[in-house]
């Protein structure tokens, strides 16, 4: 049996989301071999510890109960600088602004020698090149795919699956929110705020829902997908960004009546003509990338295997667990 200690650090929706995993998928883990070790979970109050594994479900409740998870006033980055263990799963809350705490903290990570898994889109769209060369310079794993698309594999997609081809262009959408917000305002008619509260409540959007519904987030997204897939060097600033708070019901009618939905789309696209870039967009009803409710989509245009379409949930607590469970798998498998 393979041991790997992990820290969770920041206990919000998908930080809960990876301890109902671990619980939930610890038969599953027994018989790949792996025993995936919680040793310390921090939010912005304080952490609790325990070298022998936290207990998870007790975690979960006090979190539920006192709105904290601390036991002890030791803070995030005391954990990862001096609990030893070999995996930072970082999952604080995305600051466009700065990239922090989250940038600091996953570097502190490499630092001491620890990999990273994160779902953190912030420090990856505004330091992308600086966190990559950390961590090969310290010789560890860093893995990102719970940034782009929640559940939806683009990144090991395009790397692994797809590894030979050239990717051409990415399109798609990459926020739940929004599309969200846009499917049922389409189909149920309801108002934008009404659905924007309810995006809120279910545990979609982002702490502040401006980054969704302006097209931050899905700018993010776009640009960790032109670092990592394209070998780009662009940051937030690069991409042309409009959001969806300006679309009308009148609007969404409008195109109903053309057989046509709205999308909030993204799209990249290298080279001479390239193009980084998210915008609302008129898609046919029947389009590959007409998909409704919390789904993302990407359309992948490579050479070799011609046009390749994924889609998934983008957004939600246990979703976005999925892709990082799957980042923490590959590097247990990947590591001695
Ligand atoms: N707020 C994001 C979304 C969460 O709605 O897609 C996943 O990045």
């Amino acid at each position: 049996m393979k041991t790997i200690r992990l820290s969770i650090i920041g206990f919000g929706a998908v930080g809960q989301g990876i301890a109902n995993a671990l619980l939930q998928k610890q038969e599953y883990l027994e018989s790949a071999g792996l025993n995936l070790k919680v040793v310390a979970i921090s939010d912005s109050h304080g952490a609790c510890i325990d070298l022998d594994g936290v207990d998870l479900e007790a975690a979960i409740e006090r979190k539920k109960e006192s709105g904290s998870i601390a036991t002890s006033g030791v803070m995030s980055l005391e954990v990862i600088r001096d609990v030893d263990h070999e995996l930072v799963v970082e999952v604080t809350p995305t600051n466009i602004d700065n990239g922090e705490p989250g940038l600091t903290y996953m570097l502190e990570a490499f630092r001491h020698g620890r990999h990273v898994v994160t779902s953190n889109k912030g420090p990856l769209a505004l330091k992308y090149s600086q966190l990559c060369d950390e961590a090969k310079k310290n010789a560890v794993h860093f893995r990102y795919e719970a940034t782009v698309g929640g559940a939806m594999p683009i990144l090991n997609l395009a790397q692994d699956a797809l590894a030979g081809n050239k990717i051409i262009a990415i399109e798609g959408i990459l926020n739940g929110t929004c599309n969200y917000i846009l499917s049922r305002m389409t189909e149920e008619g309801l108002s934008y705020q009404h659905v924007l509260g309810e995006a809120q409540e279910l545990g979609y959007a982002e702490t502040d829902p401006t980054y969704d519904v302006e097209g931050i987030d899905s700018a993010c997204k776009l640009v960790i997908l032109a670092n990592s897939i394209f070998g780009m060097d662009v940051t937030y600033n690069d991409v042309e960004v409009t959001g969806i708070t300006r679309i009308t019901p009148e609007a969404l009618t409008l195109a109903g009546d053309e057989g046509m939905v709205i999308k909030l789309i993204g799209e990249v696209k290298d080279g001479e003509n390239g193009i980084i870039k998210v915008s609302p967009k008129l898609v046919p009803e029947q389009h590959p990338l007409a998909v409704g409710g919390t789904l993302n989509v990407a359309l992948l245009k490579t050479d070799m295997a011609g046009p390749v379409c994924v889609t998934g949930k983008g957004a939600g607590s246990m979703e976005t667990a999925s892709a990082i469970l799957s980042d923490i798998i590959a590097i247990c498998k990947n590591s001695h």
